[in-house]
């Protein structure tokens, strides 16, 4: 539904406290999961993105993988990252329900592998990160690991099974997840918005084309963009910087692998995520090259490599895309979700590489701060107020 040109919901100086108003900018899995659930949960929602569903989540690879991308001195993240992921089987099925969509949740685990005696020793470090945190991973042998997966290398030497690390399928999630934000009442408008501050609160949203939505709440999830989002004070911009990923997806893998697939090649991390379908998702470069965002030679050449050295059969594979996208990452590499440093605007973004994975503590959390309740204390650490303003620090 489109608004008058004035404004499309009426709202008091107080907020509409029974059903309030939001406006969230920004249609990737973090905006239209919050979209839904704030819709769920009573709000009056319009939703606002001209690239809906097309920005860095419609190129992710789906992984739900907090234990595998565990690392040293990411213990927010990790906490954050297992709460998301034990609550994903609930949310894979409430969305199923509420859109008719299967997202494809595949709750196979995932298989790190190493080809040289570098590789099983982090595969090493890994195990002890993990058994320092309590969580489950199995060392393998090469022969257990490739009874596992019989199509990885001769070369596979050596193998670390993380049994609570699954995959869902992006795609269809984003595709469900518009259609249940739409079935629960949301408004998605394929628009690009400017925010409206009067007396340094967010009131609202102005389209390009003019129109005005006054919101009780804004919620700024616009990934990379994030960060040039017009009608922002320069003190509330969040902070947000691109690293460009290049994905390749393959046509015709039915039964190759069972589950994710991590590697190390030469050094480099290459994963190989199956579908029902028989697609496999091969990724992804990580590269600062700022907002270049060209699909190049050499990165597709070397995923392509790395994945048939892991899995020599991915040659025979049809190649159907090669696509990139800018994860929206920040100072610190950790989300900014909570309030800002702006009355009645929210920050929901930065999610990084784990934008699929964090989308339902993420929506969950949008949620309880407009409805005013305290948010999960494993979201309190993404706090964007963790991060001085740039006025706070020239003042
Ligand atoms: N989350 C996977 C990636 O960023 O490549």
């Amino acid at each position: 539904m489109i608004s008058s040109p004035i404004a499309s919901r009426s709202t008091s100086a107080a907020g509409n406290v029974d059903r309030p108003t939001v406006a969230v900018v920004g249609g990737g899995v973090i905006g239209l999961s919050a979209a839904w659930q704030l819709a769920e949960s009573g709000c009056q929602v319009d939703l606002f993105d001209d690239q809906l569903g097309r920005g860095a989540s419609h190129a992710a690879a789906g992984m739900l993988a907090p234990v595998s991308e565990a690392a040293y001195g990411e213990d927010d993240l990790l906490t954050v990252g297992l709460e998301s992921a034990r609550v994903w089987p609930d949310f894979a099925a409430r969305l199923g329900h509420a859109s008719g969509i299967d997202v494809g949740y595949r709750p196979a685990g995932s298989l790190l592998v190493g080809h040289d005696p570098q590789d099983a020793a982090a595969l090493r470090r890994h195990a002890a990160l993990l058994a320092g945190h309590g969580l489950a991973a199995e060392p393998l042998t090469s022969r257990a690991t490739r009874a596992l997966e019989p199509a990885l290398s001769p070369r596979t030497t050596s193998g670390l099974l993380v049994p609570g690390d699954h995959s869902v399928e992006n795609r269809s999630l984003l595709r469900a997840l518009a259609v249940a934000a739409e079935r629960a009442g949301a408004h998605l408008h394929p628009q690009r918005v400017a925010v409206e501050v009067q007396d340094g609160r967010a009131v609202g949203v102005r389209t390009t084309v003019g129109t005005r939505h006054v919101a009780d709440t804004v919620v700024v999830a616009a990934g990379i963009a994030s960060g040039e989002i017009p009608g922002l004070p320069r003190h509330a911009v969040p902070l947000v910087r691109p690293v460009k990923g290049q994905i390749i997806r393959l046509a015709g893998g039915a039964g190759l692998l069972t589950r994710t697939v991590r590697a190390l090649v030469a050094g480099e991390p290459v994963y190989l995520v199956p579908r029902e379908s028989g697609e496999i998702v091969v990724g992804a470069t990580c590269e600062d090259v700022g907002l270049d965002g060209r699909v190049t030679a050499g990165a597709t050449h070397a995923l392509l490599r790395a994945a048939i050295i892991v899995v020599p059969e991915v040659a025979e594979l049809e190649l159907v895309e090669s696509i990139a996208r800018f994860r929206p990452t920040t100072p610190d590499n950790m989300p900014l979700i909570g309030t800002s440093c702006i009355d009645g605007l929210l920050l929901a973004t930065g999610h990084y590489r784990g934008g699929i994975l964090l989308a339902p503590v993420t929506a969950r959390a949008v949620v309880d701060l407009v409805h005013r309740r305290p948010v999960d204390p494993s979201v309190e650490a993404l706090s964007p107020q963790r991060f001085p303003s740039p006025a706070e620090v020239t003042s």
